[in-house]
C-alpha cells in the first residue's frame, strides 16, 4: 500500500553546522516528487532521514499518517536505492534481490517467486545467475530497483540513480523508471541535481538551496512562475532586469514594458529567451548582438543592454531574419510570459 510522506519543519545539522532549516512539504500517495538542488543543498540529507537514517533535530517525519520521526530504519517501510548501487558482487543478481526477503524471514518458494517477479518487472528475468561485474550500467541499476522494490515498500526514495550512466541511456533509464514508478502506483521520491532529469519525471518538484525550500511545484509551475532569482535561473535560461513597476508599466535603464499585472515598487522580472522577439531597433533604443550562436532549433543571441547581458533564442527558419554580431536590434517583449520577482 504506498503512503505519502510529510515532511513537517524538519532541521538537522551536522555537529553546529546547519544542512537543513525549516524543511516542509507534503508528498501525495503516488507520486513522483523530486529533490532538486545544487550539489551541498541538503538533498541527499534530506531523503536519509526519510530513510531513518538520522534524526532532525527539530520537525517530524510522517508516512502516511504515521509519526516515523524517532524510528530506526528497519521499523520504516521504506526503500532506498543508492547511487552507488550497493550491489554484492559476490552474489547473483537473484541473491541480490532476495536478500532483504532472507532477512525478513520469507519461506524459500516464496523468495523464489517474489524475485522472479520483480526481475521480470525491470526486465531481468533472464539475468538471475549473473553477478554484477557481467552487467551494463544501466543493468546493475535495474537489480538495485529491483531490490529495492521486492520489498514492497511503502515509499521508494532514489538518489541520483541514474547518475552512474552515459546520457543516452540516463534519458532511456528515466522513463523507463517513471512507467515503472506508475506500474506499481508507489510513492517515490527521487533526487537529482540535473533540473531537465527533474522536470522530465517528477509530478512536482522541491527545489532546494543552502538547506532551504525555494519553491515547491509542478515543473511548469516553477518555470513559469518562479518565486525567486534562485528558481528562476536554476531552471532554465533567464533574463532577470532590475527596475520599477509603476502603475502597470516595469521600467528599467533603457527597457520600459507595458501591461504589468503586479503591485507597484521596486521588481525584478524575469524572461525566457524566447519569450523576447528581435526586430529592427527604434532609434537609441537598443540592444547590441555581441554574440550569435546556431544551436539547429534555434539561434541563440546574446545581446548587450546597459551593461547587462540579455539571452535571445529566436527559431531558426530557412528564411528567417538574422542579425550580426555589432548590429543594433529592438527587442519585444510579451508581457503576459514574464514572471515578476520581488
Ligand atoms: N556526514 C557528514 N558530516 C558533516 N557534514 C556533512 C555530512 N554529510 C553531508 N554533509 C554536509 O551537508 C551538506 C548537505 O549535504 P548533502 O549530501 O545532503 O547534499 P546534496 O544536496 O545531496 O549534494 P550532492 O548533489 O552533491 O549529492 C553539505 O554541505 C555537506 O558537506
Ligand atoms: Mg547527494
Amino acid at each position: 500500500m504506498p503512503r505519502g510522506v510529510t515532511i513537517d519543519h524538519v532541521s538537522f545539522g551536522y555537529n553546529k553546522t546547519a544542512v537543513l532549516d525549516d524543511v516542509s512539504l507534503d508528498v501525495a500517495q503516488g507520486e513522483l516528487f523530486a529533490f532538486l538542488g545544487p550539489s551541498g543543498s541538503g538533498k541527499t540529507t534530506l531523503l536519509r532521514l526519510i530513510a531513518g537514517f538520522g534524526t532532525p533535530s527539530q520537525g517530524r517525519v510522517l508516512i502516511g499518517e504515521r509519526d516515523v520521526t524517532g524510528l530506526p530504519a528497519w521499523n520504516r517501510n521504506v526503500g532506498m536505492v543508492f547511487q552507488s548501487y550497493a550491489l554484492w558482487p559476490h552474489m547473483t543478481v537473484a541473491k541480490n534481490v532476495a536478500f532483504g526477503l532472507e532477512r525478513r524471514k520469507f519461506g524459500r518458494a516464496e523468495i523464489t517467486k517474489k524475485v522472479r517477479t520483480a526481475l521480470d518487472m525491470v526486465g531481468l528475468g533472464a539475468f538471475a545467475d549473473r553477478r554484477p561485474a557481467q552487467l551494463s550500467g544501466g543493468q546493475q541499476q535495474r537489480v538495485a530497483l529491483a531490490r529495492t522494490i521486492v520489498i514492497e515498500p511503502e515509499v521508494l526514495l532514489l538518489d541520483e540513480p541514474l547518475s552512474n550512466l552515459d546520457a543516452k541511456l540516463r534519458v532511456e533509464m528515466r522513463s523507463e523508471l517513471k512507467a515503472m514508478q506508475r506500474k506499481l502506483g508507489i510513492t517515490a521520491i527521487y533526487v537529482t541535481h540535473d533540473q531537465e532529469e527533474a522536470n522530465a519525471i517528477a509530478d512536482r518538484i522541491a527545489v532546494l538551496d543552502q538547506g532551504r525550500i525555494q519553491q515547491i511545484g509542478t515543473p511548469t509551475d516553477l518555470y513559469d512562475h518562479p518565486a525567486n532569482r534562485f528558481v528562476a535561473t536554476f531552471l532554465g535560461t533567464a533574463n532577470l532586469i532590475d527596475g520599477r513597476i509603476d502603475g502597470g508599466r516595469f521600467v528599467a535603464d533603457k527597457f520600459t514594458l507595458e501591461g504589468i499585472t503586479a503591485a507597484d515598487g521596486g521588481a525584478c522580472i524575469s524572461i525566457r529567451p524566447q519569450d523576447i522577439t528581435l526586430g529592427p531597433a527604434a532609434s537609441g533604443a537598443g540592444a547590441i548582438v555581441a554574440e550569435r550562436e546556431f544551436l539547429g532549433s534555434v539561434v541563440r543571441y546574446r545581446l548587450r543592454m546597459s551593461g547587462q547581458h540579455i539571452v535571445v533564442d529566436m527559431p531558426h527558419r530557412r528564411d528567417g531574419e538574422t542579425y550580426a554580431v555589432g548590429a543594433e536590434v529592438g527587442l519585444t517583449v510579451d508581457p503576459r510570459q514574464i514572471a515578476v520577482l520581488r
